[in-house]
């Protein structure tokens, strides 16, 4: 194959790579928080870092590889062994401690990075009702995620909300094994640990729905745990909490059927939903269902049809998850889907 034609398909691989990492949210290149931008900036400034030394050491190598590269067929009789060198005692120390040197710039100023990314912002503010910073806790469950805001009485599932510009604590917890919580976009991971709270926080700067996932293998459906952070404006924020706040809406028609289906079978004794008597915590609270986008570990859009089919056989979706298919007939199903797309 000729030269360019090589070097042509290279660049097309290489160019296809670098646009499959970049692609859409979420990509820890586009920072949105305070902290996640303190992580971004730290690996640009590495980057320069490493291309000025890679240029530097391979643009001597290649200068020196073409300078003294053979010329011609050498005649050892007659040119005899080229000069013997025995070291270079200063080339050897500067090139030990040129490395150290950078090597030292570079942890340094990891640490100060590292501290400015995990370190709580005061939460004795928040103790005392500090009404500008929200409190989350996180807990990971195989697989899905449960949020709860402890000072807001709301509890919610694979999505939460959160106000811009406000700083976000998060007590993030594990119901049954280790998880990882990471929104690439809002910050560094943090391992969800059973019996070990661990704390982290963030501070989004601007408006939008971040992606998150699980981070740490936890089982069959551990690409299929993820999440999903909408970050809006005080005032959207303010109408969210009030709207997840408020009682359920009194269900009518196949709404009402349906929710007796709910309550009268096996549902209420893994889910909630406030104010009735289902007040199960295995699976996620379904309070405000409706308000979601997605279920199932963020993975299917809330719809008739996906629900529909999530009641059918939770196992064709999501093989191994611990939502029992109930063999539900379909006139139960199509209740239930009423019901649940009514608990907004
Ligand atoms: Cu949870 Cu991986």
């Amino acid at each position: 194959m000729p030269v360019t034609r090589i070097i042509k398909r290279l660049a097309t691989i290489l160019t296809f790579c670098v646009l499959a990492g970049c692609a859409g949210s979420p990509s820890t290149l586009l920072p949105a928080s305070t902290n996640a931008r303190v992580i971004t900036n730290l690996m640009w400034f590495f980057f320069g870092i490493a291309t000025f030394t890679f240029v530097i050491v391979e643009g001597l190598l290649i200068y020196a590889a073409l300078k003294y590269r053979q010329k011609g067929t050498p005649d050892l009789r007659k040119e005899g062994l080229p000069e013997q060198n025995e070291g270079n005692r200063s080339l050897e120390i500067a090139w030990t401690v040129a490395p150290a040197v950078v090597l030292a710039f570079i942890f340094i100023i990891s640490v100060v990075a590292l501290r400015a990314v995990v370190s709580q912002p005061d939460l004795t503010l928040n103790i005392a009702g500090d009404p500008s910073a929200i409190n989350v806790r996180v807990i990971g469950h195989q697989w899905w995620w449960e949020f709860q805001y402890p000072d807001l009485k709301i509890v919610t599932a694979n999505e939460y909300h959160v106000p811009v510009n406000t700083v976000v604590n998060l007590t993030v917890e594990s119901g049954d094994v280790i998880h990882s919580y990471w929104a690439p976009q809002l910050g560094g991971k943090i391992d969800v640990i059973p019996g070990h709270p661990n704390h982290t926080w963030f501070n989004v700067t601007e408006t939008g729905l971040f992606i998150g996932e699980c981070a740490e293998y936890c089982g069959t459906q551990h690409a299929k745990m993820r999440f999903k952070v909408e970050a809006e404006t005080a005032e959207q924020f303010q109408a969210w909490v009030k709207q997840q706040q408020s009682p359920p809406v009194e269900m009518t028609g196949d709404a009402a059927k349906g929710e007796q289906v709910f309550m009268s079978g096996a549902c209420g004794t893994c889910h909630a939903v406030q104010d009735t008597k289902a007040k199960g915590v295995i699976g996620p609270n379904l309070t405000h269902f409706a308000s979601r986008r997605t279920f199932a570990g963020s993975i299917l859009d809330i719809s008739p049809q996906n629900l529909s089919a999530w009641l059918a056989n939770p196992e064709n979706l999501k093989p191994g998850t611990k939502m029992p298919n109930l063999g539900l007939t379909p006139e139960k199903i199509s209740a239930l889907v009423s019901y649940l797309e009514n608990l907004k």
